[in-house]
């Protein structure tokens, strides 16, 4: 192995697989970004810090920092044709839908120019994609309610922007609150980065071809869409509301124990934690702090979350798998609580993980590299010849 963690050389299969962002160890619980525990980030950084760690490898200093905010936050509006794409869409359009053809159609207006090579370009692409992507989200929800877009603002936060963008109309003015705000951004920081998991995977494996990076993006928005992965969020506030009152609990967790049912606890598991995804510990402290803050700390869909995690975690069958909360459990009732309607849980999700995956597909450019080619191991016919 190499530096301070060693690998099992069979696991890191190429070296496309190899990065320096982040670090998870899934029996212990320990998420880290570029050496920097989650914990901590949640607590003392905010998401544009974190967004210039994960892309440079360091914390920036003041000016770095404002300098990196100032540049985001004047590249948010996007090329007003892109509003055409949206007219082809039926309003009740999935907008997961939308943003993987809004986000791939940024490839036909950032391409001629763009040489993946320079790192100064794959900079550039990284700021349009973080200060854009919170302008096409919430473009996506103003559409499938038929109000007018909002236009972002450079002179606010990032999550204050986004939310007026959500919230505002052209006829009364968003009124920032922020308690919303902090919460928002803390949903975007604890969803940057999760090291090669499979949106960011299938991320660095388009991007090996040479792929323009906004088409790259959206190969990651598509494979995050599943409920498996970044579709979670809205399935765990959906299995909430249908579970409906925790005296129904017990029938939601033997559903889940059996085999013959497709039925699985939503917000639950990892493919690679097998102890309590980090995230979750951090949201539920949030979930409850926000709840209190915002006088709904008695919101009923919190109450059957909680009393769901304390039954689940004592009961043989998800302790002898090691199932715990991961970062889907909690993050769908703050999300909710903050006004987010739940067909865009998964919309916040694809863009707070967007800087993770341009963190990936740049650090795969900044070094000598070669297409990724998965290995399959075949199941099929033996050589067999045609009859006759
Ligand atoms: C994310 O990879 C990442 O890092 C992803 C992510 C990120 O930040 O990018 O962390 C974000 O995607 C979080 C995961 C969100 N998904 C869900 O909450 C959906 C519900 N979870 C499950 O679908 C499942 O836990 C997975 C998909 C997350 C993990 O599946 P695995 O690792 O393939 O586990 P498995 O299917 O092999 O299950 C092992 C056993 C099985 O039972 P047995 O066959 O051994 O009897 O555990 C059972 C499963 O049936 N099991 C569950 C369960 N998850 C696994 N049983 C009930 N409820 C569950 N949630």
């Amino acid at each position: 192995g190499k530096g301070l963690f060693t690998y099992d050389p069979g696991f890191v299969s190429t070296a496309a697989c190899e990065s320096k962002i982040t670090y998870i160890d899934g029996d212990k619980g320990v998420l880290l970004h570029r050496g920097y525990p989650i914990e901590q980030l949640a607590e003392k950084s905010d998401y544009l810090e974190v967004c210039y760690l994960l892309l440079n490898g360091e914390l920036p200093s003041v000016e770095q920092k404002q300098q990196f905010v100032d540049i985001v936050m004047n590249h948010t509006m996007v090329h007003e044709q892109i509003t055409y794409f949206f007219r082809g869409f039926r309003r009740d359009a999935h907008p997961m839908a939308i943003m993987v053809a809004c986000v791939g159609a940024l490839s036909a207006f950032y391409h001629d120019s763009l040489d993946i090579n320079d790192p100064h370009h794959r900079e550039v692409c990284a700021f349009r994609l973080i200060a854009k992507m919170p302008t096409l989200a919430a473009m996506c929800y103003k559409y499938s309610i038929g109000q007018p877009f909002m236009y972002p603002r450079n002179d606010l936060g990032y999550a204050d922007n986004f939310l007026r963008m959500m919230f505002g109309t052209p006829c009364q003015e968003y009124c920032s609150n922020p308690v919303l705000a902090k919460a928002m951004d803390l949903i975007f920081l604890l969803h940057a980065d999760h090291e090669q998991n499979a949106s960011t995977s299938t991320v660095r494996l388009a991007g090996s071809s040479g792929a323009n990076p906004f088409a790259c993006i959206a190969s990651g928005i598509a494979a995050l869409w599943g409920p498996a992965h970044g579709g979670a969020n809205e399935a765990v506030l959906a299995m909430l509301q249908e579970i409906g009152d925790e005296s129904r609990i017990d029938e939601f967790i033997q559903r889940a124990k059996d085999p013959d049912d497709a039925f699985r606890l939503m917000g639950f598991g990892h493919r690679v934690y097998h102890n309590f995804d980090p995230r979750a510990k951090v949201l539920k402290l949030a979930c409850d702090q926000v709840l209190r803050e915002l006088g709904i700390e008695n919101d009923p869909l919190l109450k059957i979350a909680t009393r769901l995690e304390q039954i689940a975690l004592k009961d043989d069958y998800f302790i002898k798998r090691k199932l715990y909360p991961n970062v889907d459990f909690y993050s769908g009732i703050i999300m909710k609580a903050i006004g987010i309607p739940t067909s865009m849980f998964t919309v916040i999700f694809a863009l707070a993980r967007t800087i993770g995956w341009i963190s990936h597909w740049s650090e795969f450019h900044s070094s000598p590299n070669r297409i990724g080619r998965p290995r399959q191991l075949y199941s099929g016919e033996r050589r067999r010849d045609y009859p006759g």
